[in-house]
């Protein structure tokens, strides 16, 4: 009966995505014959989806179709690729998910949220797989855990399957937030080691050798809801080393590089099915001074991250940034922001596929309503600019593979909220924003399919209609 719910969430959003399309293009300039035939076709469509749905038959295979497609996410060269079609990303973050889950009374907000996210049609959500030392720690001390809260993460691991959303899991933090680098050196400190900095994370060997038997247990962790090991399930979209990495004490870059070796290797010889990125802002670095013009400041190319040069390591599928106009370029809304997003955006979407040959997401994006000059239509400009600069790649089959929003909570969090949650609730036009980018990804992704390279099926010319003037 866990099915049931869905099947109407499908429906309704197959009938909100068909609304949507219709109203944006209606109110756009003159329709021409081949889009009232695509609209029929659509309409067709839909409507078999819907009664075939409403048998049991229907049901039985709608339900194969289903497990068939649950299959791994792959990589083929600049593009994300799943069933042989392209995977392109409209996702979100919500990183407390484990921890809302390990209590009964806040696990509902688990399924809340992605329920809400799958209604817009977001696939993927990036999300905590570590808690290292704190209040509900999954680790509680090198290579000692919480069992509850493992059931925790299993538990959202088999609710993201439920809701057709695949998942990135951050392996720790860069940060002290849920421990990350700070508390395995406070471990290593309380285990006698002469350790001096944070950053000692990255190059003392007993610490790495936590990380690495983390690393281990999480991807051999075998799911008490389903019984699918973590390296096997086609859920899991990818594994992230880390949570936006730093090393201040090194801004030659090298010792982060050494560390960003060891363990992209380290991930892949465990589990070489799944996809492994990084977690890096995509600050340009010391092997590219030709770039540091896209940095936001001068200070970006000093914290030890370099991202032309930390991509390059064998075992990275993909690169991963992260945009904050508003950490770094000023507080204070402005154009710069918007313009500051394109360059940005067009810089690392170029050279994911000229240099690295990758697909890049974006990993996070978003604004703080306590920015001074904050509003709700600068947050929609901006995150129709995002969707924008990545409609422009998606559909020449470039390599910009996606992006994840940060960050989507379900009604009653805002005690969690950052200034940057997204209640769609209670942003109707941000949730329309949402869906219909959400909408053109999933027509790309379903009409066009990977051989020798990408074809896209001209029949009803749907991807003319969808993508050939600037929407
Ligand atoms: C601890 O390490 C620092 C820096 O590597 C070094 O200068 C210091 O002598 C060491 N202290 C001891 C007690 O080994
Ligand atoms: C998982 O395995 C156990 C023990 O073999 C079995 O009892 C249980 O039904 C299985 N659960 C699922 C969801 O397959
Ligand atoms: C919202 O903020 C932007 C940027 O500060 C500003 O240009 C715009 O006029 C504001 N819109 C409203 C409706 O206040
Ligand atoms: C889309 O790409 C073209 C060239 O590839 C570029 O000239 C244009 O500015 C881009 N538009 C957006 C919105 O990024």
């Amino acid at each position: 009966m866990g099915s049931h719910p869905r099947k109407s969430g499908f429906k309704i959003i197959f009938a909100v995505t068909i609304f949507l399309i219709i109203i944006d293009n209606f109110s756009a300039t003159a329709l021409d014959v081949s889009g009232d035939e695509l609209l029929e076709t659509m309409v067709e469509t839909a409507e078999n989806q819907l009664s075939h749905s409403s048998t049991n038959l229907g049901i039985y295979e709608l339900g194969d179709m289903e497990d068939n497609a649950w299959q791994m996410v792959e990589r083929k060269g600049i593009q994300f690729v799943v069933n042989n079609q392209p995977f392109y990303i409209n996702g979100f973050n919500t990183y407390w998910l484990m921890v809302f889950a390990v209590d009964q009374s806040t696990r509902g907000k688990v399924s809340e949220v992605f329920q809400q996210a799958s209604s817009v049609g977001l696939t993927v959500c990036r999300t905590w797989a570590f808690n290292d030392g704190q209040w509900r720690a999954l680790q509680k001390s090198p290579s000692v855990y919480d069992e509850d809260v493992f059931k925790a993460l299993d538990f959202v691991v088999s609710e993201a399957k439920k809701y057709k959303i695949r998942l990135i899991l951050s392996l720790t933090n860069n940060w002290d937030a849920y421990g990350g680098k700070a508390q395995y050196v406070k471990w290593g400190k309380a285990a006698g080691l002469n350790l001096t900095s944070d950053d000692d994370f990255f190059s003392h060997p007993t610490l790495r050798s936590y990380y690495k038997a983390h690393v281990k247990t999480v991807l051999n962790r075998v799911n008490t809801f389903t019984n699918v090991t973590y390296k096997d399930d086609p859920t899991i979209f990818a594994w992230e080393l880390m949570n936006e990495p730093r090393c201040v004490s090194d801004p030659s870059g090298d010792k982060l590089q050494a560390w960003i070796q060891e363990m992209a290797v380290y991930v892949k010889s465990i589990d070489p099915k799944h996809l492994v990125e990084i977690g890096l802002e995509g600050f340009y670095g010391p092997s590219t001074l030709n770039r540091v013009q896209f940095n936001p400041n001068t200070y970006a190319q000093q914290v030890g991250t370099d991202f032309i040069r930390n991509h390059q390591v064998l075992g990275v599928d993909f690169a991963s940034i992260h945009i904050y106009a508003d950490s770094w370029v000023s507080q204070t809304i402005s154009d710069a922001h918007i313009q500051f997003i394109n360059s940005w955006m067009q810089a690392h979407i170029d050279d994911a596929e000229n240099i690295l040959g990758m697909p890049v997401v974006f990993a996070e994006f978003g604004v703080s309503t306590k920015d001074p000059g904050y509003n709700s239509s600068f947050r929609d400009t901006l995150i129709s600019t995002v969707y924008k600069n990545l409609l422009n790649s998606t559909k020449k089959g470039g390599s910009g593979g996606g992006s994840l929003l940060w960050q989507l909570f379900p009604d009653g969090t805002d005690y969690m909220d950052d200034g940057y949650a997204v209640v769609l609730s209670e942003s109707p036009s941000t949730s329309n924003i949402i869906s219909l980018h959400s909408t053109r990804l999933t027509i790309f992704n379903s009409k066009c399919s990977w051989r020798s390279h990408w074809g896209c099926k001209k029949k009803n010319a749907l991807e003319t209609f969808l993508y050939h003037d600037d929407l």
